[in-house]
């Protein structure tokens, strides 16, 4: 299974992605997690990229498309693989299928996770972190626990810095002016497959597998 995950921000994304990870051990290729490591530790990558991702802006496509296909060449994405947040815009998705022709890796579908803009904020403002693991929870709809510890594993959670109210707006006008024509994009190739975002996370889960053929 060859997999692209497409959806707003705060879709829920890397939340269905990683329950796949768990479910058939298919790796998972968030750019924005690979982006926010590369941050972490101050590279010079991770430097001009957190100027573009403080503000919401698409971190430029050079430095993206590089990062994927070095990821794309390792030994376990031979057995499948999900990209989360890549492809971003048409010419991300153009290279995309270079990239992946070269590969001899083609595309089993994009999965597009439908939610309302309006349920987008509050799922973004209350999104919480593992540092430890990457379990994401939200202190509206999935809180932990105990307040800002992990069930998981116990590690520490913590909050995106893109996950303020302005930088939202911001990644939410991105989203609706450069990464929504996806849809059509993949449409017109026969491979999008629209999951109803909302309500319960196992059902939303359920709905995917049965998608997929699963
Ligand atoms: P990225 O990390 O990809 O962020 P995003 O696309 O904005 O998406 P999110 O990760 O915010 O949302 P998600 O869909 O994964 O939702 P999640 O599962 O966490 O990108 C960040 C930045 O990096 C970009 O702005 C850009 O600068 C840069 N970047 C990344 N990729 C790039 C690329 N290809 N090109 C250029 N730049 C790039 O869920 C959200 C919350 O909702 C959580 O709290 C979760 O617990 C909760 N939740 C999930 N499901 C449900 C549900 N069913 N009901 C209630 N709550 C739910
Ligand atoms: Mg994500
Ligand atoms: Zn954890």
């Amino acid at each position: 299974m060859n997999l692209v995950f497409l959806g707003a921000p705060g879709a829920g994304k890397g939340t269905q992605a990683k329950k796949l990870v768990e479910k058939y051990g298919i790796p998972q290729i968030s750019t924005g997690d690979l982006l926010r490591a590369a941050v972490a530790a101050g590279t010079p990558l991770g430097k001009e990229a957190k100027s573009y991702m403080d503000k919401g802006e698409l971190v430029p496509d050079s430095v993206v498309l590089a990062m994927v296909e070095e990821r794309l060449r390792q030994d376990d994405c031979k057995r499948g693989f999900i990209l989360d947040g890549f492809p971003r815009n048409t010419s991300q998705a153009e290279a995309l299928d270079k990239m992946l022709s070269a590969l001899n890796m083609p595309l089993t579908a994009a999965v597009s996770v439908d939610v309302p803009f309006d349920d987008l904020m509050k799922r973004l403002t209350g999104r919480r972190t593992c540092k430890a693991c990457g379990q994401m929870y939200n202190i509206y709809f999935n809180p932990p626990q105990k307040a800002n510890i992990c069930d998981k594993c116990g590690g520490e959670l913590f909050q995106r810095d893109d996950d303020k109210e302005e930088t939202i707006k911001k990644r939410l006008d991105v989203y609706s002016a450069q990464t929504a024509p996806l849809f059509d994009y993949y449409k017109k190739r026969g491979i999008l497959k629209s999951v109803d975002g909302t309500g319960n996370i196992d059902e939303i889960f359920a709905n995917i597998c049965k998608t997929l053929g699963f």
